[in-house]
């Protein structure tokens, strides 16, 4: 499960900044995932990674910090062109490596495809165990009394 060839991962760029937003958008009408606003995507743009084919932008990620030990993959999206080549499966690789790098202890996601993360390492938990998700982003949430995502974690 290789990513094409022609797929770049790369840090997201200002330039970058509408085409993250646009796949976010799209995504959060569908209901996969939160809405972000432009301002929110600008302020953590140092956190994005971006996939692209041929320069134009298929998909994304971010990895975002908790505590100087646990850490978030959000805002996972990949473009429905080109699902199912292992893109999503590559900006996971590379977020990881981040986390390592970053001396980073605990990599969480909230995600309605636990086997996407299962394949990196990850193990399903009990969302209760991060509190500064459910209660510092979650709790804002339209889903929250009634959220149906499944909570994975990677223990570095
Ligand atoms: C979920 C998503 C990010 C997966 O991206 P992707 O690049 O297609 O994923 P990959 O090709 O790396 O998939 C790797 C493996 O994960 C699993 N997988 C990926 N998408 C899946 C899906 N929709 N249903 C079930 N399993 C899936 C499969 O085991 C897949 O391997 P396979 O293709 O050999 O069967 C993409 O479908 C997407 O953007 N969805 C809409 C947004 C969303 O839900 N984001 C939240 C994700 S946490």
């Amino acid at each position: 499960m290789l990513a094409p060839n022609k797929t770049v991962v790369r840090i997201a760029r200002h330039d970058d900044i509408n085409a993250i937003s646009a796949l976010i958008t799209f995504y959060a009408e569908l209901g996969n995932l939160l809405p972000r606003s432009i301002d929110e995507i600008s302020q953590n743009l140092e956190h994005f990674l971006v996939a692209t084919v041929e320069g134009e932008i298929a998909a994304c990620a971010s990895f975002e910090l908790f505590t100087p030990i646990l850490g978030e993959i959000r805002s996972l999206m990949v473009s429905s062109d080109y699902q199912r080549q292992g893109i999503a499966s590559n900006l996971i690789k590379h977020l990881i490596d981040r986390a390592q790098n970053m001396k980073v202890k605990q990599v969480m996601a909230l995600t309605y495809i636990p086997k996407l993360f299962h394949q990196h390492g990850f193990r399903t938990v009990d969302k209760s165990i991060f509190p500064e998700k459910v209660w510092g982003i979650c709790v804002n949430c339209y889903k929250f009394n009634n959220c149906d995502e499944i909570a994975v974690l990677l223990e570095l």
